[in-house]
């Protein structure tokens, strides 16, 4: 384990913004973490642990310890034959251990197919897509204290997941270095195709018997067909989250835009389309130089060469102010600024 000085970010993030981190050091195991634990300036650095870089935006270098997390190997650790527990180390690819799993006939996350990034960041802000979340198969995950080193579980009810949402990214946030995480799947699929668009796909496939094979490809093929290739187009997929609003609020709207995209959360509550209150503010497609809202998603902010992370987050920022003034919804972001 070594620790480089002024490292370059921009292969390690995926919006493919130009920053230098102060130190950064890549982790394969715990003993590796330990060892940088040892370090002179361990605890001094601020500390900031990367695995794909698929939902960061960098608006400037970053002045502390940059850790990458490559801690890797994929276990099966129970199975009766129907039911098993997986476990996969931070540092795998999310989609290549969907694919693992899939390959298998493991059941229970091929909705979540594609999504950029790394198992140790599943639990972040509970990944989700395609009417699944990664809270419906958790089992439980392992971490190690930054401060103590000492190694901690962290089981299902302990990790308030709700949507795109952790405890690690607010009460333990910074805290912890996720190091494996372990999955509840089955043998037996309970096929959820529930998201419109997967029974619309599965038609256009010719698939006449379903699979978990064939969820998954559905999944590939239409997110293929709307989110940009982050190794084409810099992106962190959605910017902001869904906003959840008051019912009064979305019925207010309504009145005027009766196409408004909205799905129910409880009687006093309803999910707003990000995606549609930004195109309704004429943002979708827009470019400006470098960066803009992608044209075919307009959740998604994009960078086309050699964007700023500051002007994407200023982006942002006028998005949020306009879709305001319109609507009355407050955007709120899912991406990690840095
Ligand atoms: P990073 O960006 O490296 O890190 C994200 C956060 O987690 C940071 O705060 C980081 O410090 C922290 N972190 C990462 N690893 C660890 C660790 N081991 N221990 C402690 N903290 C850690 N997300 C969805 O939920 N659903 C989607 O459908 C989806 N689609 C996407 C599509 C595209 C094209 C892109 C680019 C992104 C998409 N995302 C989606 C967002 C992103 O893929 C997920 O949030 C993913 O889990 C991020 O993983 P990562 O390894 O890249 O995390
Ligand atoms: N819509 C528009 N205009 C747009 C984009 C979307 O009107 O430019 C409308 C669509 O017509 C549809 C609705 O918004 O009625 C929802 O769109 P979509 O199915 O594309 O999903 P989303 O709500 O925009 C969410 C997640 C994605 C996830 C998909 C599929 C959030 C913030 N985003 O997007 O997650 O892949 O659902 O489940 O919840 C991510 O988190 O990075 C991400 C990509």
């Amino acid at each position: 384990m070594q620790i480089e000085d002024n490292v370059a970010l921009k292969p390690y993030n995926t919006f493919g913004i130009e920053a230098n981190a102060k130190h950064m050091a890549t982790c394969t195991s715990v003993d590796d973490f330990n060892e940088l634990r040892g370090w002179k300036n361990f605890n001094t650095s601020p500390k900031l642990i990367l695995g794909g870089g698929s939902n960061i935006l960098f608006t400037k270098d970053y002045d502390g310890l940059v850790i990458k997390n490559d801690f890797k190997g994929i276990e099966l650790v129970e199975d009766d034959g129907e039911n098993l527990v997986i476990k996969a180390g931070a540092g795998e690819n999310w989609h290549q251990f969907v694919m693992h799993c899939v390959s298998n006939g493991y059941a229970g996350i091929e909705n979540l197919s594609l999504i950029p990034g790394n198992v140790g960041a599943s639990p972040m802000q509970n990944i989700g897509a395609y009417g699944v979340e990664i809270k419906d198969v958790f089992h439980q995950l392992t971490a190690v204290d930054m401060s103590s080193g000492e190694e901690v579980i962290f089981k299902l009810d302990e990790c308030n997941f709700g949507y795109r949402e952790s405890i690690f990214k607010n009460t333990a946030k910074d805290k912890y270095i996720i190091t494996s995480v372990a999955y509840r799947l089955k043998r037996t699929a309970q096929f959820n195709t529930s998201y419109g668009a997967i029974e619309q796909e599965l038609e256009n496939m010719g698939v006449t018997e379903l699979s978990i094979s064939a969820i998954s490809q559905a999944v590939i093929n239409i997110r293929s067909s709307k989110l940009p290739d982050p190794s084409k187009i810099g992106n962190a997929g959605s910017f902001f989250k869904n906003p959840v609003v008051p019912v009064e609020l979305a019925d207010k709207i309504r009145k005027d835009y009766p196409n408004l995209a909205s799905y129910p959360i409880d009687t006093a509550h309803v999910k707003l389309a990000a995606g549609w209150l930004i195109e309704q503010s004429g943002w979708k497609g827009k470019k400006l130089g470098d960066y803009g809202v992608h044209d075919k998603q307009a959740l998604v902010l994009v960078n086309y060469g050699n964007a700023k992370g500051i002007d994407i987050f200023d982006l942002s920022e006028q998005i949020k102010v306009s879709v305001k003034n319109k609507f009355g919804v407050e955007l709120e972001r899912e991406v990690n600024i840095i």
